[in-house]
């Protein structure tokens, strides 16, 4: 893509990779990602901030090419030691004999042990640093679990801008280079599914991250991946809310079926979901996107797992996507299960066991022997009603006996 100007003497030297389908070989990835990395020249020196996947190498540095030499680098910055953007620090260290790569303390052992940087070539930052370029001084802040523990933004005073790497980062490979080119429910859209993906488990950590920006002026922010916020203002407000685990109305349906019982009671219940005024996103485990899931993990209050008995237990497409939401510590308060099963209710307990620990409360199971039934529906009827008032849906009713109708713990 070449040298972008951003500010005055400030690049955007990284790459795209709009062919790359999946993350983490786990997440799709529907248009590509980027791998930003950020040069900037001051009056007598100059630095690099962040570099590349592996393969990208050879890009940034022509990219880095059209604008100085190498011999005139004087320091690469390590924000993060993730190897989609710190992969190409051994090669830039050997065409930038001069340049000291700069990183917090724990950053200075991964360099060391990963990327095989030797101890006289770094420098350990931290917030009491200041880089002076000339013209352009850096500063940093430390970021820890934003989302590794080394982590941390470099601060550009003059020009008022935010390197965070990670942190407000989107999935976003296409054209579009800035917030200003892209339609803002799009581009809030891969923000919450990124920050859903990457952030969802560190909120607290990156709350603390946004207390400390408040004592910075920040006109731009530069993230790692995706297009550069020129107005933050609208992604801080949501950062705000997402780190804070501010819930909606919202439940999430996320069902699995074999011979179709589990897909007749997960859709009766998004329908008596909506009917009360429940905001409800459901996916069939088979082909659904994990990024939307994650996304809608961000604020949703409930989580509902259909699915059936499975030899035994429930199907693995279910236990997955419990797995999935223990791990991404989702502020969800509640959970519910919807089964068919044809010999042995199965899928309840082993639901529950797999989200103990999480603080989710299990509201109800309702499990059915082979198809469901009228009296079936309504329980399912009633386990909607239940939902509905937990999260304080409009709709939602006072009910206090529809708790003997179902199953409370599975
Ligand atoms: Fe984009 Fe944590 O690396």
């Amino acid at each position: 893509m070449g040298a972008l100007e951003i500010a005055p003497d400030v690049f955007s030297v990284g790459a795209k990779d709009l062919n790359r389908k999946i993350f983490d070989a786990l997440i799709p990835l529907p248009e590509g990602t980027s791998y930003n990395s950020y040069l900037v020249l001051g009056e007598q020196k100059n630095a690099l901030i962040d570099t590349v996947n592996p393969g990208f190498e050879k890009e940034l540095m022509l990219n880095v090419l059209e604008k100085i030499s190498f011999e005139k680098l004087d320091y690469l910055i390590m924000n993060h030691a993730e190897p989609d953007h710190a992969n190409a620090i051994p090669e830039i260290l050997e065409e930038a004999k001069n340049a000291k790569l700069l990183a917090s303390k724990m950053g200075a052992q991964v360099a060391k042990g990963y990327y095989e940087v030797p101890e006289d070539r770094i420098e350990i930052v931290d917030e009491t640093t200041r880089i002076p370029l000339g013209g352009k001084t850096l500063r940093f802040v430390d970021a820890p679990w934003l989302h590794w523990p080394e982590t941390m933004f470099t601060y550009l005073e003059e020009d008022a801008i935010l390197f965070p790497c990670d942190f407000f980062g989107q999935h976003i490979g296409t054209k579009e280079n800035f917030d200003y080119e892209m339609d803002w429910e799009r581009l809030e859209e891969y923000a919450k599914r990124y920050f859903g993906e990457i952030m969802l488990p560190f909120r607290s950590a990156g709350q603390k991250a946004l207390e400390k920006m408040k004592s910075l002026e920040i006109k731009t922010i530069a993230p790692s991946h995706g297009v550069i916020f020129t107005n933050p203002d609208k992604i801080l407000v949501r950062y705000s809310s997402w780190t804070s685990g501010k819930l909606a109305k919202h439940a999430l349906i996320a069902y699995v079926s074999m011979w179709g019982s589990s897909e007749i009671m997960a859709k009766e219940l998004e329908r008596k979901l909506r009917e009360k005024g429940v905001l409800v996103s459901s996916y069939n485990l088979q082909e659904a996107d994990l990024g939307e899931i994650a996304r809608d993990l961000v604020d949703s209050a409930c989580i509902v797992i259909a699915a059936p008995t499975f030899l035994g237990g429930v199907h693995p497409l279910a236990l997955n996507a419990a797995s999935l939401a223990k791990a991404l510590r989702p502020p969800a308060k509640y959970a519910a299960l919807v089964s068919s099963y044809g010999w042995g209710p199965m899928a309840g307990r082993t639901i529950t066991e797999a989200l103990k620990g999480t603080g989710i409360e299990m509201l109800g199971t309702v499990e059915v022997k082979a198809r469901p039934k009228k009296d079936d529906l309504e329980k399912i009827g009633a386990l909607a009603s239940i939902i509905a008032e937990k999260i304080g849906a409009n709709g939602s009713e006072q009910s206090p006996g529809l708790r003997s109708i179902i199953n409370p713990t599975g």
